[in-house]
């Protein structure tokens, strides 16, 4: 499975030399996503010595599997926020997130980097969507967006009307991504592929641990230590407990299909606000235009069968644009903050030297670079003056402590019902199923796909989630905060920095 995005790409990961020589750094970034390798680009640009280090390869997680749209209008995001928090945080939100736009469009042109500016639409499917539709349109005007109604669009799918935000831009991330990794290392900043951060300890300086990804076991030669003045974790989710930040966010996975399509392609870009969400722009290639549709969004570990969602997403897009023939399939997480605002600062209330960025709600082209921009001023000495919306720490989270609650009781059954649920019995699955089987005191995870069959531990590394399987992905996915193993038990993404062991 590779994005239209990622498809053909070669990663090396770096060699144990490479990753011994690198001793001390002013800033060590985790992960090279948007996030992290902006932030580090922009460190790098004011002098200071930044390393970044990425476990897997860049753009692994979410960035190199994104939808790619740049918009400020976010589907029903603006109305969420406005709700829970009235107009100065939407206010501030709006105007992070377009400073975040902006950047990346100035970045793109400066660089010469292909990107398309296209209209947006929040749209309703049919008329129970309409009151949403409305709210957003309200929420855009307090916001400070220009918007308009729309009755009608030139769509072939239902479309009962909606808000249009004209201008906003759609890209591909990896060549953006290579461009800020080419630029971090001409300021002097480097890169560590395949080195995946496991602790951070300490404060002046902090100790970011090391260990090569993918090595089977911890020996003195695959463990490694950088001392920095700062380190942000721009990991998706954080990977330290500290701050509880895995408490404070729910994962979500969507899934996105890439067609050719015979005839005319759909030029603008469109969110629904209605269920179930359908996801579309169009992607330019070297073979021509492609459509790109996303939805069967579900909870991490939590969907019965995700495949049968996103087979019915490919079905509506063959409805829709009869003829269209699918090319890709690729799918990523991304963390809903409880109360609907990015969580981006330091890791414990006055703890500058560990800062982290989560929460983007499948908006972080846009909030990712407006939260390297607000880390990048904090760890400079300045202030960006709409940070506030930002805050990992702030008076208003109370308003988010009812659906923290709910989250975190919602975590408590999952772990029950994992450990003292219903057990299959002890079949071998079929190809591209996986099942959880054995008594509580010895559970067993076994998968088959491509005619492999792995038994390992269920039990998530993280806090002790039982893993479920993913059918569509063939991957186990933790139910409480959003792991991710292979089928081998080998980590993928989310808090875990270790994977499942042997059963
Ligand atoms: C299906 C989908 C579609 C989306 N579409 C859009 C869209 O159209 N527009 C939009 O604005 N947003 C969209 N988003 C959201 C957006 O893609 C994300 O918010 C954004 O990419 C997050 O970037 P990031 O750099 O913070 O995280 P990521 O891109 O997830 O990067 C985190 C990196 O950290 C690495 N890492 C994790 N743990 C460690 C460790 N211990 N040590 C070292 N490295 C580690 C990971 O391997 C990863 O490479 C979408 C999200 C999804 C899931
Ligand atoms: S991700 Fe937290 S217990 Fe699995």
């Amino acid at each position: 499975m590779s994005s239209l995005w990622t498809d053909d790409r070669i990663e090396t990961p770096s060699s144990p030399d490479d990753v011994d020589r690198v001793r001390t750094a002013d800033v060590v970034v985790v992960g090279a996503g948007i996030t992290g390798l902006t932030t580090a680009l922009l460190l790098a640009r004011a002098g200071k010595k930044v390393v970044v280090v990425e476990a897997r390869h860049v753009g692994a997680c979410a960035t190199g599997n994104t939808t790619g749209k740049v918009s400020v209008l976010q589907g029903s995001k603006l109305a969420r926020i406005r709700s829970k928090h009235g107009a100065d945080v939407l206010n501030a939100y709006v105007t992070g997130n377009a400073e975040g736009r902006d950047w990346l469009t100035r970045y793109h042109e400066d660089h010469g980097l292909d990107f398309q500016r296209e209209d947006d639409h929040s749209y309703a499917q049919d008329a129970s969507g309409i009151g949403t539709a409305r709210d957003v349109l309200a929420a855009c005007r307090e916001g400070g967006v220009e918007a308009q109604w729309v009755d009608e669009a030139d769509v072939p799918f239902p479309f009962s009307g909606g808000v249009r935000v004209r201008d906003q831009v759609q890209i591909d991330p990896m060549p953006f991504l290579g461009s800020l990794i080419t630029e971090l290392e001409r300021h002097g900043g480097t890169l560590l592929q395949g080195v995946r951060a496991t602790t951070v300890a300490g404060t002046d300086p902090v100790r970011v641990r090391l260990r090569l990804t993918d090595t089977p076991q911890d020996t003195r030669e695959t463990q490694f230590a950088i001392a920095a003045g700062h380190c942000v974790l721009a990991t998706g989710t954080p990977i330290l407990d500290r701050g509880m930040f895995f408490a404070r966010v729910e994962p979500e996975r969507s899934y996105c299909l890439a067609f050719d399509v015979p005839g005319d392609i759909t030029r603008s870009m469109y969110i629904a606000v209605d269920s179930p969400t359908r996801s579309v722009r169009y992607a330019p290639t070297p073979t021509g235009d492609k459509l790109i549709v996303g939805g069967a969004g579900h909870t991490v570990g939590r969907a019965g069968h995700p495949k049968g969602s996103v087979e019915e997403l490919a079905r509506w897009a063959t409805l829709h644009y009869p003829g269209a023939v699918q090319t890709h399939y690729w799918s990523a997480q991304d963390y809903h903050p409880d109360d609907e605002v990015p969580f981006v600062g330091p890791i414990l209330p006055r703890h500058d030297s560990v800062l982290v960025a989560t929460g983007f709600n499948k908006w972080g082209m846009t909030n990712g670079v407006a939260a390297a921009l607000a880390l990048s001023a904090r760890i400079l000495g300045g202030r960006m003056e709409w940070a506030h919306a930002f805050s990992s720490w702030r008076a208003h989270e109370l308003r988010g402590i009812p659906t923290a609650l709910e989250l975190n009781l919602k975590v408590g059954l999952h772990l029950v019902n994992g450990w003292l649920g219903a057990s299959a019995h002890g079949e071998a699955p079929a190809e591209g199923q996986g099942v959880v089987d054995g008594p509580p005191w010895r559970r067993r995870a076994t998968s088959v796909v491509d005619g492999v069959q792995r038994t390992v531990s269920p039990v998530c590394p993280h806090l002790g989630g039982i893993v479920k399987w993913n059918d569509s992905d063939c991957a186990w996915e933790c139910p409480l905060h959003g792991s991710r193993f292979a089928p081998d038990g080998s980590l993928l993404e989310g808090p875990a920095t270790r994977g499942l062991t042997g059963s």
